[in-house]
């Protein structure tokens, strides 16, 4: 069946543009301050940038100051309880800021804000939120906050604007304000079609979609263009790039285009899922010289039963030969995952075999979570009977192991000499930089600022659970 794929017409996103515009004048001179909270994953990250373009193009200079913001936008993240507490605890304690200030505007939007429970709860108990919108309508968020500086102020819920829906549709031509000038993220697709049973991304973010390869390869061009050096590709499942588009192509052709962009540049990606990484993927990987040795392949569980209930769509076999295939591929692989655990009725000997699993395979570093039931979500009506204090000796377990396991692959870097991208400044005390190896292993050193944006040769001295210590040798 052939995929509908919508595209929002260049008129529209120029409209909105414009209104921008129409907004800024109408404000008037004098400094006017906007803050963008974000939450959530790089995809999220990526849209916060857009939203900070549209603020920037408004007249807005960005401030991370809630009490001096005269626009505060919360984007949101749904996919585990404890996100979407953090977002309510810290959108509950902007009522004092609006009972000094009421002209201010509170905006929430994000995955939270495409649940319809969610808005009504917002709606009925969440009264400092004057805008609410959901990711498809991240577009048209001019519009919606013009929207609500007109009827601002107006008695009852005629004072705020709610809206959500929109179409999954593909929107190119929107303004960015980016976070940095060394590393940049690149929406390659949006969406999720793989309805795993506990995750609630294909509800709030809809249906997969790609953009066309030569929109990538031109935002990816004006980066390098513009100094970038650290791209990192995104979308939920970057190995079904692609699918739906009208033209013949897929993900490992597109890195391939991708590495053949002139310039001083490496590149990655997130997220890949395990039932589309392909021998195909890894050979592209292995082949590009610019493109960064790292793989996150999360494996979820190592249990075939819960990966089943799951619907993951691939065994614990399936997994440890192409993990096995990859290193074999590509030399150097920094490998990393996400792991769940206390999925309903995992049982002992389920958590035993992701133990194990994640013995056997060793990965560089892994992310671990404790199930978080998501309404709406198949795994949601599952009843489960382990204790919750039993879950949680199993993530200890999991963490202590995982982070025995990184600990001794990053002391086994000591000595080496790699190459790094240094790209900020050190938040490790008297190391002053931080930087990146190809692979993403996180280095930190000692030097001038100005370095920061170069490649470096780095001799690696120490070592902990969670980063490397090294010398310069060559800037
Ligand atoms: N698309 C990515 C994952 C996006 S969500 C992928 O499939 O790899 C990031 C991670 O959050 C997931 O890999 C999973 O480990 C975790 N996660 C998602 N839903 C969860 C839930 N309901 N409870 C706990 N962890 C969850
Ligand atoms: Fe969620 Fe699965 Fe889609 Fe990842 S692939 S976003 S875990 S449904
Ligand atoms: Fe969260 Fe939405 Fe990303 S639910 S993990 S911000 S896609």
């Amino acid at each position: 069946m052939p995929l509908q794929r919508r595209e929002i017409a260049p008129e529209k996103t120029a409209e909105q543009l414009e209104l921008c515009e129409r907004i800024r004048l109408r404000l008037g001179p004098g400094e006017r301050f906007a803050m963008v909270d974000t939450y959530g994953c790089q995809q999220n990250e990526s849209d916060s940038e857009i939203l900070r373009g549209f603020l920037r193009a408004m007249g807005y200079t960005m401030t991370g100051d809630e009490q001096l913001a005269d626009v505060i936008v919360v984007n949101t993240c749904a996919v585990r309880e404890h996100a979407q507490m953090r977002v309510f605890g810290n959108v509950g304690a902007l009522t004092h800021v609006k009972r000094e200030h009421p002209e201010r505007i509170v905006v929430l939007c994000g995955c939270m804000a495409q649940s319809e429970q969610i808005r009504e709860q917002v709606l009925r108990s969440y009264r400092m939120v004057d805008l609410c919108f959901g990711p498809n309508e991240l577009w048209r968020f001019p519009e919606l906050l013009e929207r609500t500086m007109q009827v601002h102020g107006l008695p009852g819920n005629r004072g705020r604007v709610f809206e959500a829906g929109g179409e999954d549709a593909v929107a190119e031509g929107l303004p960015r304000m980016r976070d940095g000038s060394v590393k940049a993220w690149l929406t390659i697709m949006s969406g999720c079609n793989n309805f795993c049973s506990y995750c609630i991304v294909p509800y709030v973010r809809g249906r997969e979609r790609s953009r066309r390869s030569a929109d990538v390869i031109a935002e990816a061009s004006a980066l390098i263009a513009a100094g970038y050096r650290d791209i990192t590709l995104l979308g939920q499942n970057v190995n079904s790039y692609g699918r739906g588009l009208d033209e013949d192509t897929d993900f490992p052709d597109l890195l391939r285009r991708i590495d053949a962009i002139p310039g001083d540049f490496r590149v990655r990606f997130m997220t890949s899922h395990p039932k589309d990484a392909t021998e195909k993927l890894f050979r592209a990987m292995a082949e590009c010289e610019k493109c960064a040795p790292h793989i996150h392949l999360p494996v979820q569980s190592g249990s075939n039963r819960i990966l089943k209930a799951m619907n993951r769509q691939y065994t614990r076999e399936k997994y440890l030969a192409l993990t096995e295939r990859a290193r074999e591929l590509i030399p150097d692989l920094v490998l990393t995952t996400d792991v769940i655990v206390g999925f309903p009725g995992e049982t002992e000997e389920d958590f035993l075999d992701t133990l194990r699993l994640t013995e056997e395979v060793r990965f560089d570093s892994m992310f671990t979570f404790i199930y978080s039931p998501r309404p709406g979500t198949p795994a949601a009506k599952l009843e489960d009977p382990t204790p919750r204090q039993e879950i949680q000796s199993r993530f200890d377990r999991l963490v202590e192991s995982a982070n025995a396991v990184s600990a001794a692959l990053h002391a086994s870097q000591e000595g080496r000499v790699v190459r790094v991208l240094i790209d900020g400044p050190g938040r490790s005390g008297d190391y002053t930089l931080s930087s990146r190896t190809d692979g993403g292993r996180l280095v930190h050193l000692k030097g001038s600022e100005s370095l920061i944006g170069s490649w470096a040769d780095v001799k690696i001295t120490g070592s902990n659970t969670y980063a490397l210590f090294g010398e310069i040798v060559r800037a």
